[in-house]
């Protein structure tokens, strides 16, 4: 364990209605990875809190949820978030999508509050975990670019991407890709793992990882 994940908090948000479903699986398997390594996580289910869309503000109080005790309290605070869901129609699921509308009654505006959101958003590590029937990986990417976009908005690290087959309740565990070993790895690792995304001025080396230690000087090993 080390000192910098103990500090780091990890928010999972499961974006499906199925509390035993396959996002929540691969919510799962990231937060056992994320206590193993020593990182304060929590596994949240976004219906828990939400239960409207985003009203017009000129003439609407927002819902009557707990979206707020949700944004406030603990995404927020959070260093991290990774965001589980099901494909629906290609996107993500309306209870993931609201999560993202819904904030925007405490970051618009004028004035101290919004200031203090706006910073709170930015910085954050982000991760994303797919649960979709079809095996195509073409299914997800409309998912994959709209986080994409939000972290890139938000001055946010997009850390790492999962994405697994099933339909029935748990039957993401029969993918044979094995993506509930990549999402608990994910969890593990969501503070540690290296991210780089480049400009053109980006000063680099050219090799991405340390060199691996010399092999054996057996007369004949490999070069
Ligand atoms: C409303 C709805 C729309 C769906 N749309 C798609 C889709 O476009 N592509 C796909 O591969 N699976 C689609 N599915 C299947 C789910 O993505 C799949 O069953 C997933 O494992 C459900 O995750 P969950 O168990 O976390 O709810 C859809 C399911 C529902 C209920």
């Amino acid at each position: 364990m080390n000192s910098n994940q103990q500090s780091n908090r990890l928010l999972i948000l499961v974006g499906s209605p199925r509390r035993d479903g396959n996002s929540a699986a691969l919510g799962k398997a990231a937060l056992r990875g994320a206590e193993a390594a020593g990182t304060a996580a929590t596994l949240l289910f976004i219906d828990d809190y939400i239960h409207g869309f985003l009203p017009d503000l000129r003439h609407a109080r927002a819902p009557a949820d707990r979206y707020a005790e949700l944004f406030l309290e603990h995404f927020l605070p959070a260093d991290g978030m990774l965001l589980c869901t099901p494909v629906y129609w290609y996107g993500m699921s309306a209870q993931a999508k609201a999560f993202f509308d819904r904030s925007f009654s405490h970051y618009a505006g004028a004035g101290p509050e919004p200031q203090r959101v706006m910073a709170r958003m930015t910085g954050k590590r982000l991760g994303l975990a797919v649960a979709s029937e079809e095996t195509y990986p073409g299914a997800a990417l409309g998912i994959v670019h709209q986080v994409q976009e939000y972290a890139r908005y938000t001055h946010s690290d997009f850390v790492g991407y999962v994405h697994g087959a099933g339909n029935k309740r748990g039957e993401i565990a029969r993918d044979p890709r094995q993506p509930l070993a990549a999402a608990q790895t994910l969890g593990a690792e969501f503070f540690t793992r290296k991210y780089s995304d480049y400009r053109i001025e980006t000063p680099r080396r050219h090799n991405v990882w340390e060199a691996a230690p010399a092999l054996s000087s057996t007369p004949g090993g490999l070069p």
